[in-house]
């Protein structure tokens, strides 16, 4: 399981410190979430952030943009450090032109719907991809809880990639914890991102450890 904590639950008065924690955690990405309170309805941080988080880790910068038209922005992106850039599928009129510019710009190159978006809408885009990001809560904040539809959503998608892409990465955002860890690794995916379940945590890493081999706990 490729873990991505979302640093949106972090600490940002001490985002230093945060992120040696993740260096020093079972971590494989940090999954950093940018808002533009257009696409929804908040606003989190940009590039000069990034650039920063990325003096400061060598993990995997994995960007979710949630903005409109973010093909406005992907070379910037790039040079700010991301490694992966996931656009979401409503907030792009021309998504088969923004996943190239991605991939030119020399990242992996993915793309997220949000929970009422059928996976079908990615058929004859899904070869191009990296990554496609299932939103289980509706995009805009931590805290949310898991929406149980989204298991159909990903074995759907795990089905469709067996033909078309067999080494897409499934990722699933939203209300993921180490109690639901297990039923989602059963259902095809293969990366989670957890925000509130990491950072609102006694011991962050030993949750990162769990979330990584899939141990509940229980
Ligand atoms: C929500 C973000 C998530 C968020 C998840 O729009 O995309 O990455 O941090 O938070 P939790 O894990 O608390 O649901
Ligand atoms: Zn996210």
């Amino acid at each position: 399981m490729i873990v991505a904590p979302s640093l949106l639950s972090a600490d940002f008065m001490n985002l230093e410190s945060e992120i040696k924690m993740l260096n020093e955690s079972d971590a494989d990405w940090l999954h950093l979430d940018i808002m533009d309170g257009v696409f929804v309805p908040n606003i989190t941080f940009g590039m000069p952030v990034i650039s920063q988080i990325r003096k400061l880790t060598r993990k995997v910068l994995d960007v979710h943009l949630m903005i409109v038209q973010p093909e406005r922005y992907v070379d910037e992106f790039k040079a700010a450090g991301a490694d992966i850039l996931t656009v979401h599928y409503e907030a792009v009129t021309h998504l088969h032109r923004c996943i190239q510019q991605i991939k030119a710009a020399g990242m992996k190159a993915g793309v997220s719907l949000n929970p009422h978006t059928p996976v079908a809408n990615l058929s004859h885009i899904l070869a191009d991809l990296d990554l496609v990001l299932i939103m289980s809560v509706n995009p805009g904040f931590g805290g949310q809880s898991f929406i149980p539809e989204s298991i159909n959503k990903i074995k759907t998608l795990k089905q469709m990639a067996a033909e078309k892409n067999p080494d897409l990465i499934i990722q699933v955002d939203g209300g993921v914890s180490p109690d639901n860890v297990n039923e989602l690794a059963d259902a095809g995916v293969s990366s989670v991102v957890a925000g509130s379940a990491v950072f609102k945590a006694d011991n962050p890493s030993e949750v990162i450890s769990k979330l990584k081999s899939m141990d509940a706990g229980i």
